[in-house]
C-alpha cells in the first residue's frame, strides 16, 4: 500500500548523530530515523519530508532553529549556496571524527566479516587550497537564492549568465565565485579575468536547456612545481574569438605553461572523447612526489589533493611490505603513480588503466623516472584484461594494488583476484560502502589485516581508505 505522503514540515528535529555521505539523523516520536543532510549532531532542525520508508525517511534541511555547539562560522562567503565544502560549519576536528566513525560503520554494516581496529584517520596537512584539478562551469543561468525570488514576488527576473560551480541538485543554474578557498593561485585570478573579458565583449555562456551560448567549462590544473594547465571548453569554433580570448589569457595569466581549448558539442560535459587541443606548452604539466616525477594529461585521472596524495601513497607503499624483488601490479593505475611510488622497493611493477591518455603518461613517466625496463602498463578495462593468460604472460602478483572509482571493483576482476591468490592485496577506496562490499567478496580467501583511513577533501564529507588484506592459510 503507498505510504501517504506527509505534507508538513517536521518542526524541532534534534540532530543526534551522524549518519554517513554528508548526512545526520533524528528520530521522530514514533522512533523512524530521518536523515537530513547538512544538519549536524546537536543542531535542532527545521526539514522537509522526502523519500520515506517503513523506518526511515530522508528529509530537506529548511531552517537551523537551534544551532549544535559544535557550529563554526564557515570561511567561505559562498558556503551554504555552493556545493564545494559543504562541512566548513564543522571544525576539522569533528569533520576526521565522522569521517573515522563513517568508515568503521560502513565497512562493519555492510561486510559483515571480521575486521581489525581501524587506525587513527591521518587528516589533511592542508585543509584549504589543497586541490590541484578545479573545473568551473559558465552557465547563462545564475543561481537566484530564495531571497532574491521572494524580493522578486511577480516579476519576471532578467536572465543573467554566471561563472562558478553548479548549485547543488541543479544542473543548469550555476553559483557565481569570486573567490575560491580550494586552489591556489592563479585559480581565482582567472576567474576574474575571464568574467571582465567576457562580460567587456558580450560572450555568451552556456544554456543547458536550449543548447545555445559559446563558453562551456574552465579547467585548471595547478602543480606544487608552479606549473599551470588551462583547457578552456568552448560549444563551439569561433577561431577569431577563440583566438582572442587565449591570446587575452596568455597575457594576463603569463603563469600558465600549457594552455588547451576543447570544442565540446555533446550535450554532455565528459571530455575522455573529445579533442583537446594544446595551444602553448607541452600538452601537461609535470608534478612531483617525494622525488618521483609525474607527467599530467588534461585527461588523465591524478588526485587532486598531492599533500596528501604523497602521505597516502607513503601509507600504501609500507602497508604493500615491498622487499626489493616483487611482481607488483598496480590496478586502476591512472598515470602510473602509486607503481612508479613503489617501484624502488619492487623488482617489477604492472600497471592497468582504462583512459588510453593516462596509460600514455604512465609509460611517459616511467622513462621520466629512469624506470621504464622496470614497468609496463596496458590499458583496457581492468576486469578483462585480468585474466589467467595474462597472469601467466606477466607473473603472478606477489602484491596486488587496487584503486578503483567509487563504484568499486567489478566481481570478475574479485574473482579473478580469488584465483590468483596473491598474498597480499592493498586495497585503496575513495568510497567506504563499496570497498566494503568488495571486502566481504574477498573474505572466502583473504583476511583483513589494517584498515587505514585518510582525509583527501577537507570540507568534504569524502573520504579514502587503504585495507590490506593477506591471503588466508
Ligand atoms: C581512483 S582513480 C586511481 C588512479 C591512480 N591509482 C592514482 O592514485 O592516481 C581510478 C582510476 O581507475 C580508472 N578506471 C576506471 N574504471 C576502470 C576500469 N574498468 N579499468 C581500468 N581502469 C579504470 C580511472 O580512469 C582512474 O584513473
Amino acid at each position: 500500500m503507498a505510504r501517504k505522503k506527509r505534507r508538513q514540515a517536521i518542526e524541532q528535529l534534534q540532530i543526534t548523530a551522524y549518519a554517513a555521505e554528508g548526512k545526520s539523523i533524528g528520530h521522530l516520536e514514533d522512533g523512524k530515523v530521518v536523515f537530513v543532510a547538512g544538519a549536524i549532531p546537536g543542531d535542532v532542525v527545521s526539514a522537509w519530508p522526502g523519500k520515506e520508508k517503513k523506518t526511515w525517511m530522508d528529509a530537506r534541511l529548511v531552517r537551523v532553529n537551534v544551532p549544535s555547539p559544535d557550529r563554526v562560522q564557515p570561511f567561505c562567503p559562498h558556503f551554504g549556496l555552493c556545493g564545494g565544502c559543504k562541512w566548513q560549519m564543522l571544525p576539522y576536528e569533528k569533520q576526521l571524527q565522522y569521517k573515522q566513525q563513517q568508515v568503521g560503520d560502513q565497512l562493519q554494516r555492510i561486510s559483515g566479516i571480521e575486521l581489525p581496529e581501524i587506525q587513527p584517520i591521518i587528516g589533511s596537512a592542508a585543509d584549504r587550497y589543497y586541490r590541484n584539478k578545479l573545473e568551473f562551469t559558465f552557465s547563462a543561468t545564475r543561481y537566484r537564492t530564495s531571497a532574491e525570488l521572494a524580493e522578486a514576488g511577480d516579476e519576471k527576473l532578467p536572465e543573467e549568465g554566471a561563472l562558478g560551480f553548479h548549485a547543488p541538485g541543479l544542473f543548469d543554474k550555476v553559483v557565481p565565485i569570486q573567490t575560491c578557498f580550494l586552489q591556489p593561485d592563479p585559480t581565482n585570478e582567472v576567474l576574474r579575468v575571464l568574467r571582465d573579458y567576457t562580460e567587456r565583449n558580450g560572450l555568451t555562456y552556456y544554456n543547458f536547456k536550449t543548447h545555445e551560448g559559446w563558453l562551456r567549462n574552465v579547467v585548471l590544473r595547478v602543480a606544487r612545481t608552479g606549473q599551470v594547465l588551462l583547457n578552456l571548453v568552448l560549444a563551439y569554433e569561433d577561431v577569431e574569438a577563440r583566438e582572442a580570448i587565449l591570446a587575452h589569457l596568455l597575457q594576463e595569466i603569463p603563469q600558465i605553461t600549457s594552455l588547451h581549448y576543447t570544442i565540446n558539442q555533446k550535450v554532455n560535459d565528459t571530455l575522455y572523447d573529445q579533442d583537446i587541443i594544446t595551444v602553448k606548452g607541452p600538452g601537461y604539466i609535470t608534478e612531483m612526489l617525494e622525488d618521483f616525477s609525474f607527467k599530467i594529461s588534461p585527461k588523465s585521472f591524478f588526485q587532486t589533493n598531492t599533500q596528501q596524495a604523497e602521505r597516502m601513497y607513503q601509507e600504501v607503499r609500507t602497508a604493500a611490505g615491498l622487499t626489493g624483488t616483487e611482481v607488483l601490479y598496480d590496478l586502476y593505475c591512472g598515470t602510473g603513480s602509486i607503481g612508479i611510488f613503489c617501484s624502488r622497493q619492487a623488482g617489477k611493477i604492472i600497471g592497468i588503466e582504462a583512459v588510453a591518455d593516462a596509460v600514455t603518461d604512465a609509460k611517459a613517466n616511467a622513462e621520466l623516472n629512469g624506470l621504464s625496463g622496470k614497468c609496463q602498463f596496458y590499458a583496457g578495462d581492468v576486469s578483462k584484461i585480468c585474466t589467467p593468460d595474462f597472469f601467466r604472460e606477466h607473473g603472478r602478483p606477489d602484491v596486488l594494488i587496487t584503486d578503483p572509482p567509487r563504484a568499486g571493483m567489478h566481481e570478475d576482476l574479485i574473482n579473478q583476484i580469488l584465483a590468483i591468490r596473491a598474498p597480499r592485496v592493498v586495497y585503496v577506496s575513495c568510497n567506504p560502502a563499496t570497498q566494503a562490499r568488495d571486502l566481504a567478496l574477498l573474505d572466502r580467501s583473504y583476511r583483513v589485516t589494517w584498515l587505514q583511513p585518510l582525509d583527501l577533501f577537507p570540507h568534504t564529507h569524502h573520504i579514502e581508505n587503504i585495507a590490506v588484506l593477506e591471503l588466508k592459510a
